[in-house]
């Protein structure tokens, strides 16, 4: 059975990642207003991964024989300044939901809930890349500056990404 505490503490997660997906699924509508459609379609695709760290959650509290409690999920900001706002707007938004994984992980050590902590680990890792990826784009945004070419050119690389499930979940 899963402890109390962290049950309440990942289902208010689920609601984080399931409203990170809204986020990003808003920043894509912006992309699509101003005819970059690789970079809608990037943070489509973000959008989707979120909703996979969110159901990853809630496969888990059942796993433990836990209560999923669904809450509503805040509307997201519509309004953007630029490609290079959104960016940045994406690695401050996952810099918070580091500090919020980093903080279940502490909950789950002070409960001594040594399965919970061992799961989270998997979100540890994946939001070291989350943050790399999100800084690294901040960067080339910020090298392109006003580069119309180098802007539709990272929108072309953008326009490949894929959603992939991780195999090893
Ligand atoms: Fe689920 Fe992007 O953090």
């Amino acid at each position: 059975m899963i402890n109390e505490r962290v049950e309440k503490a990942i289902n208010e997660q689920i609601n984080w990642e399931l409203y990170s997906g809204y986020f990003y699924l808003s920043m894509s509508t912006y992309f699509e207003t101003i005819g970059l459609p690789g970079c809608a379609n990037w943070m489509r695709v973000q959008a989707k991964e979120e909703q996979f760290h969110a159901m990853k959650f809630f496969d888990y509290i059942i796993e433990r024989g836990g209560k999923v409690t669904l809450k509503a999920i805040d509307a997201p900001p519509s309004v953007w300044e630029s490609p290079l706002d959104v960016f940045e707007k994406t690695y401050e938004h996952e810099q918070k939901v580091t500090s919020l994984i980093n903080d279940l992980v502490d909950l789950a050590l002070t409960e001594k809930d040594h399965a919970s902590y061992n799961m989270l680990q998997w979100f540890v890792d994946e939001q070291v890349e989350e943050e790399a990826t999100a800084s690294d784009i901040v960067g080339k945004l910020k090298l392109i500056g006003n580069g119309t070419s180098a802007l539709f050119m990272l929108d072309q690389e953008f326009s490949k990404k894929v959603f992939t499930p991780p195999v090893k979940e």
